[in-house]
């Protein structure tokens, strides 16, 4: 089944593949890394009418690219945005004047190569036998092997097993190219897909590559209320989550002096956040005027907390 999908990708490929892209037509492997590069945060179409050409007129080797001052490689950057990606390739050029390594553990020693860019390196300039996931390609891997919520490990480890032996360089940029225009994120097209007889997603893609959810820890925290002259009790707080903050005090929580209850989200907790009235507060309390608070170094949770003691239908006033 393997080889099968291996062969109908290509075919595939052969008549669709953006054969044009000009990285694809050069075995310069300052070429090919450049190309990753200004692809990692912009679009195909702007990096190959506006950035590639340009930018290799200036700097046409790693050489040119070693020797040049850094306000001139920013300048011919100018516009990409994400501006350590042109730092990062100025000193792997440094680095490495002559040519680029072969072997992934060098590649990903270099300033600014991941574990993507070095398989890119890796495939189209040197054409081994490597597994290259990108985003497009994790979709697609993801849809055809059926993996729903595995690791990046497993989707890599799938991407190379499927790598075809003898063309590993064109089934990779196949790859890619299907993940661009067939198989979408959302209504991909499989009626026009090569794996419609093998991919094991094909009933309901979606589900493979759906959002994951966030998982929430719940939990209910509870302060106290105390007042004294139109100002509230606060305390420093010493907890993970507002650590060196002014918050409310911690309460019991008692039935008869339930003041109020409202939901909080914070990183991955999603509070039930409860407010008492009490009537002991510690001595290292600090009194603090609510209306100035309003505009203090306050979370959001005790910015919310306060609404309930401020708000005309709050408790404002409350003291005892
Ligand atoms: N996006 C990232 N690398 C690419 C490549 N080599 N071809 C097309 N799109 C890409």
């Amino acid at each position: 089944m393997t080889q099968q999908a291996q062969d109908a990708l290509l075919k595939w490929y052969e008549k669709h593949g953006r054969h044009e892209l000009p990285w694809r037509n050069t075995d310069d492997v300052y070429h090919i890394y450049l190309s990753e590069i200004m692809l990692q945060q912009t679009q195909v179409k702007r990096v190959m009418e506006e950035y590639y050409p340009q930018f290799l007129q200036k700097f046409p080797t790693l050489k040119s690219l070693a020797d040049a001052k850094e306000e001139e490689v920013l300048a011919a950057w100018s516009g990409l945005g994400y501006y350590s990606r042109a730092r990062n390739l100025h000193a792997t050029a440094k680095l490495c004047p002559d040519t680029l390594p072969q072997t992934q553990k060098e590649l990903v020693r270099l300033p600014g190569i991941g574990r993507y860019t070095a398989s890119a390196i890796q495939s189209f300039a040197y054409y081994q036998k490597v597994g290259v996931v990108d985003t497009n390609i994790a979709r697609v891997i993801k849809r055809f092997f059926a993996h729903y919520k595995q690791s990046d490990d497993t989707i890599w480890k799938s991407a190379e097993e499927f790598v075809n032996p003898v063309h590993p360089t064109l089934h990779n940029q196949a790859l890619m190219d299907l993940g661009s225009l067939i198989c979408l994120p959302m209504n991909p097209k499989c009626e026009k897909c090569p794996f419609t007889l093998t991919c094991k997603g094909k009933g309901e893609p979606e589900f493979y590559t759906q959002k994951q959810k966030k998982v929430y820890e719940e939990l209910e925290l509870y302060y106290g209320i105390k007042m004294k002259n139109e100002k509230i009790a606060l305390i420093l707080s010493h907890g993970p989550m507002y650590k060196g903050m002014l918050e409310l005090p911690s309460a019991e929580p008692i039935d008869e002096d339930f003041i109020a209850e409202f939901k909080h989200s914070y990183t991955k907790y999603r509070l039930t956040v409860k407010l008492y009235k009490i009537s002991e507060v510690s001595d290292k309390a600090v009194w603090m005027d609510i209306e100035a608070l309003a505009n203090g170094h306050i979370s959001s949770l005790t910015r919310k907390a306060l609404n309930y003691v401020s708000s005309p239908l709050g408790i404002k006033g409350f003291s005892r």
